[in-house]
């Protein structure tokens, strides 16, 4: 089978309080996003990289992607939703993707993808019927909060993960299972919703999405400092 990747990334980015999306915020002198689909594009696991793009995002074509090769593809249908988006990429590459090939959701707020997250996941899930995620294991102790903010108890870790991205499962097993699902926040919580149980694959912090402005500060040290 083939591995796609699709891209979402026709949030607003509301949560960093900047005007401007935040997958076009200057990252290292590069659009933020411009990192993960650099990573994406130099992956040899990967065949083609699809970028969901909002309909009115008027950036897309201020900034230069040629040095990222041919694999890359702009797609202006975005949705309402991060789970919209993502389907309607699944939709516009109907005519190219068959049923078993592998799919590859990532963020474009993840900046920090390396080569060997992709490696880890593409290889782990090789043989795998359903597919699953990036994850790291919980490290703080979780409180649940009652309207008035005190605490109605506290969550066991030992058995919790946080989700990331890149997320694969097979084309047509994502597409049914976005197709039925209602106020999901990634891929994976759809698949489940269908019944199905994605298989977490350990990544690790540094691959962090940015949300908040410290994240991008975050993000600058992790790319300035890593290795090889
Ligand atoms: O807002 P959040 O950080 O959860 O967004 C995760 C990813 O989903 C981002 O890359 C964002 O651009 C994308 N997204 C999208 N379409 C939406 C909302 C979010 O492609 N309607």
């Amino acid at each position: 089978p083939r591995h796609f990747a699709i891209v979402p990334a026709a949030g607003s980015g509301s949560r960093m309080g900047a005007v401007r999306p935040k997958q076009y915020l200057p990252l290292l002198g590069r659009p933020l996003i411009h990192h993960a689909l650099s990573v994406l594009c130099a992956s040899p696991d990967i065949d083609k990289v699809f970028v969901v793009l909002s309909v009115d995002d008027a950036e897309w074509s201020r900034h230069d992607w040629s040095t990222l090769g041919g694999k890359l593809v702009p797609l202006f249908c975005g949705g309402a939703t991060r789970a919209d988006s993502v389907l309607g990429g699944l939709r516009a590459i109907s005519g190219e993707a068959a049923q078993s090939d592998w799919v590859l959701v990532h963020d474009a707020a993840r900046p920090c993808l390396a080569p060997w997250h992709i490696d880890k996941l593409v290889r782990e899930l090789a043989h795998d019927e359903v597919g699953g995620l990036l994850a790291v294991p919980v490290a703080d102790t979780l409180k649940r909060a009652d309207p008035q903010r005190h605490v109605a108890g506290t969550v066991p870790r030992d058995s919790l993960w946080q989700a990331q991205t890149p997320q694969m499962f097979r084309y047509v097993m994502l597409r049914r299972a976005l197709q039925g699902a209602t106020d999901v926040t990634d891929e994976a919580s759809a698949i489940e919703a269908a019944g199905l149980r994605p298989r977490l694959v350990q990544g690790d912090a540094t691959n962090l999405k940015v949300t908040y402005p410290l994240d991008l500060h975050l993000a600058e040290w992790i790319l300035q400092n890593r290795e090889g």
